[in-house]
């Protein structure tokens, strides 16, 4: 007998409509963890979502605080194909958002009560005229040192540096006894990390505020901006001779394996310290820039959720969620170094600098010394970042006088606004 043409079509209906509304079980994500630390912490979100069933399709692109990343990213989404979540920083994802590339993600963070346990610093990057676009992951911040407990015993050091000329007479020991006192790795965005500490230590947070943030010419051109150049040239002695391009995370391999002193970097080094089964107090130490305890330079790596076709929006928010689960917020930044994004995640599972970073974060939210990282896209504009990185760096690689470096910042930020 034969089927009659409706019979056929009655069949064939629930395919069809399954192959229009077939849902996407996979998130295209777009990175820069790709150091042994980071991609310890970025396994714990996928492992999370393939439980879920959501398969992970890795776009990493090497290079830390992301400038290569974000390029990679423009031609994605020129060519019509943005991923579909994007690890982004701060003001970044504003500019992404002005440009309406970015999702709406209210329905989930209304039903997951987003507003109430995310920090109103972070929610100021992940909101967009008053609509979440980006879901938090963590909390880094920069002024921080990591630190050889088995060198500084070796040297001498019998105690954490407390202020700047503390600081000093320790690099001076290290280098006495022939190790390198300061790990490095010279490249823009590391050498704008390390700045960050430096403005903070010589002028305090409300100097920060004033030159980093507020970009006020009088405070960039200022005694005191001198003499954080002054003091960028003085750690420009202390590294070793091959710290041209060095990756970060090679930087603080040289402190793991005992090889150097100290290096200044956020706290995703800790990451690297604790993949290399190195224990915070016996093996390394986690302290504030000197002179900087109570201040805190903070920056929040962000997924920033792309406008995705309808059958990928499923997928997408069940990552949104995922990452602002607070089992997940424990687990994952654990690993990664940083402080949860949100308030309410116990502290119990994180080792002493992390202890240490949940009650910084805190204790700086309270007192009003908590500062957006100009290194890592916290404190101003991207133009404006990259204008600083350049002057940064060419100060730090010539024997530019902290008196030109002072004219030319002000100069590049004002040309970048
Ligand atoms: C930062 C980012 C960190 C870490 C670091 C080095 O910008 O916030 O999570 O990845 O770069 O790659």
């Amino acid at each position: 007998m034969k089927k009659s043409k409706l019979t056929l079509l009655a069949a064939a209906l629930p395919l069809l409509l399954n192959s229009a509304y077939a849902e996407n079980k996979e998130v295209e994500v777009l990175h820069w963890w790709t150091s042994g630390g980071e991609a310890k912490a970025l396994n714990v979100l996928k492992e999370d979502l393939e439980s879920q069933g959501i398969s992970w399709k890795d776009m990493p692109v090497a290079g830390g605080g992301g400038s290569d990343a974000m390029t990679v990213l423009r031609s994605r989404v020129q060519a019509g194909n943005p991923a579909t979540a994007v690890q982004m920083l701060g003001f970044d994802i504003q500019d992404w958002a002005a440009e309406g590339a970015l999702a709406n993600l209210n329905d989930l963070a209304k039903a997951e009560n987003w507003d109430a346990v995310i920090p109103a610093a972070l929610q100021s990057f992940s909101k967009y005229e008053g609509n979440w676009v980006a879901a938090p992951v963590n909390v880094h911040s920069t002024n921080w040192v990591w630190a050889s407990k088995k060198v500084m015993d070796e040297v001498g050091i019998t105690e954490v540096p407390k202020n700047w000329d503390e600081f000093v007479t320790a690099l001076d020991k290290v280098k006495a006894a022939g190790k390198t006192a300061l790990a490095h790795g010279g490249q823009p965005w590391q050498d704008a990390t390390i700045f960050d500490g430096v403005v903070l230590t010589t002028g305090g947070p409300e100097f920060y505020q004033k030159a980093m943030i507020d970009l006020d010419k009088e405070a960039l051109t200022s005694d005191t901006m001198k003499t954080a150049f002054d003091r960028m040239r003085q750690l420009r002695g202390y590294v070793d001779d091959n710290f041209s391009g060095r990756d970060w995370n090679l930087a603080s391999a040289m402190v793991i394996k005992e090889e150097a002193a100290f290096q200044i970097m956020g706290d995703w080094a800790k990451g690297e310290f604790i993949a290399a089964e190195k224990v915070p107090g016996e093996d390394f130490l986690c302290f504030r820039v000197p002179g900087t305890e109570g201040m805190v330079t903070f920056n929040s790596d962000q997924f920033a959720m792309f406008k995705v076709g309808e059958d990928s929006a499923a997928a997408q928010a069940a990552m949104a969620k995922s990452v602002e689960s607070p089992v997940f917020q424990s687990a994952f930044n654990v690993v990664k170094g940083s402080a949860p994004a949100r308030t309410d995640v116990p502290n119990d599972a994180f080792d002493d600098c992390g202890k240490k970073a949940m009650a910084d974060l805190a204790a700086a939210s309270e007192a009003g010394t908590l500062l957006g990282s100009m290194a890592h896209g916290h404190a101003a504009p991207a133009g404006i970042k990259n204008a600083l990185y350049d002057v940064v760096t060419n100060h730090f690689n010539s024997d530019m006088s902290s008196d030109d470096a002072v004219k030319q910042l002000a100069e590049a930020i004002q040309g970048a606004m």
